[in-house]
C-alpha cells in the first residue's frame, strides 16, 4: 500500500469520526473521493448566477505609498481579524491530507487546465488539472502539476502517463457554460475508458499534436512535453507528484474573445477557477492598478526609509 493511500485512508476514518460529532470539520479527501462525501455541504444552495464582469476603481482610489492597511474601514475590519491569532503549521509534523486540505483552499484562486491527451495505444483522455500556471511567455511554457494515482499503471494518472508517453498534450481553458462537462471528466475511469464520449463535449483538430482540443474551449493550447519533473517527499524518499513543463506549440483563441488590444476579454471569457474543497469560482469584477515605477516613486520610498522608527516593523 502506498504512503498516499494510507494517509487517505486515515484521513477518512478521522473524517468520518469527526463528522459524526461537529458538522463543522470538512472532508479530507483527494478530488474523487470529495465527491463523494459532500454531497450535504451542497444542501439548500441558491440557483447559478452566470457571472457580469466590470472594471471598477481600486479598493482604495487615492492610495498614496506608505498608506497603512488600516485608514480604510474595509482595512481595519480586515486588520481586526488578527485578534484571533495565527495557527502555524510545520509542513513536515502535518497529515499530508490537512496540508492537501490547507494549500488548495489557501491558494486560490486557481486556473484549471483541462488536459486532453492519448496514450501509446490511442485512448483518449480528459482530465482537469488546478495545480496549473503559466511558467513564461518566452518560450511558451506552461505547467501542470499531477499527483500520483496508487494502483495505476506506473502509480500515475492516465495524463501523466499519456504525457510521458507520447510527449504531447493540449490544455483547454474552462468557461462557465460547460464546467460540468469538465468535472464529469474527474472521474477515476479506467484507463482503457475514454471521457470524451460521456463528456458531451466535442474534439476539434489540433494543428501539430495527437490529442484533440476541446471546441468548446475559447481558448486551447497544443503543448509539447517539455520536461517533466519528479517531486520527491524528503522525508519518504518517494515520488509523489509529475510537474510536467510544456511548451506552447500553438494557441486558438476564439475571435469573438479578443478585444480591440488583443486580449482575452474577461466579460466574455468566464472562465472557471478552482477553490478548496469542490468550490469552483466565476470572475468577480476586475480593477486596473498600473504597475509603480522607480523613476516616480523613488522620492516618497526613500523618505519612508529614513523616517524608518528604530526596531519598527515596517
Ligand atoms: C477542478 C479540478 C481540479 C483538479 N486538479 C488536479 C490537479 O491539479 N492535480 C491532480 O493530480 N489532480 C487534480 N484533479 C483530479 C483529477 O482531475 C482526477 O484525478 C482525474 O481522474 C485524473 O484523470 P486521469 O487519470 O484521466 O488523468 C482535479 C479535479 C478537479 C475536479
Amino acid at each position: 500500500m502506498s504512503e498516499w493511500w494510507r494517509d487517505v485512508r486515515r484521513a477518512r476514518s478521522a473524517s468520518t469520526r469527526t463528522r459524526s460529532v461537529c458538522h463543522e470539520s470538512t472532508p479530507l479527501y483527494p478530488n474523487h473521493i470529495i465527491s463523494l462525501n459532500a454531497q450535504h455541504y451542497m444542501a439548500d444552495l441558491p440557483p447559478f448566477t452566470p457571472s457580469t464582469f466590470k472594471q471598477t476603481e481600486a479598493p482604495v482610489p487615492d492610495w498614496q505609498s506608505g498608506q497603512s492597511v488600516t485608514e480604510s474601514a474595509e482595512g481595519r475590519e480586515w486588520i481586526a481579524g488578527e485578534e484571533q491569532g495565527w495557527k502555524v503549521i510545520d509542513t513536515a509534523a502535518e497529515n499530508p491530507m490537512n496540508l492537501y486540505k490547507l494549500m488548495i483552499s489557501g491558494i486560490v484562486p486557481r486556473p484549471i487546465a483541462f488536459v486532453s491527451s492519448v496514450s501509446a495505444d490511442g485512448v483518449e483522455n480528459l482530465a482537469p488539472f488546478s495545480w496549473f500556471n503559466m511558467v513564461t511567455h518566452n518560450p511558451p511554457v506552461i505547467s501542470v502539476s499531477v499527483s500520483a494515482a496508487s494502483g495505476r499503471p506506473g502509480d500515475l494518472k492516465d495524463t501523466a502517463s499519456n504525457i510521458k508517453a507520447t510527449k504531447e498534450f493540449t490544455v483547454n481553458v474552462i468557461s462557465e457554460p460547460w464546467v460540468q462537462n469538465a468535472n464529469f471528466c474527474s472521474m477515476d475511469m479506467p484507463p482503457e475508458v475514454s471521457e470524451w464520449p460521456s463528456s458531451g463535449l466535442t474534439k476539434a483538430d489540433s494543428v501539430i499534436v495527437r490529442a484533440p482540443r476541446v471546441k468548446e474551449s475559447a481558448f486551447s493550447m497544443e503543448c509539447e512535453l517539455l520536461q517533466p519533473v519528479e517531486v520527491v517527499n524528503p522525508q519518504t524518499g518517494k515520488p509523489t507528484t509529475t510537474l510536467i513543463l510544456g511548451l506552447v506549440k500553438y494557441i486558438h483563441v476564439r475571435n469573438d474573445m479578443l478585444n480591440e488590444r488583443g486580449n482575452v476579454d474577461p466579460a466574455k471569457f468566464k472562465p472557471v477557477s478552482r477553490m478548496g474543497d469542490i468550490t469552483y469560482a466565476t470572475l468577480g469584477d476586475g480593477f486596473r492598478l498600473p504597475r509603480p515605477l522607480w523613476k516616480d516613486e523613488e522620492e516618497n520610498v526613500m523618505k519612508a526609509v529614513a523616517e524608518r522608527p528604530e526596531g519598527s516593523n515596517l
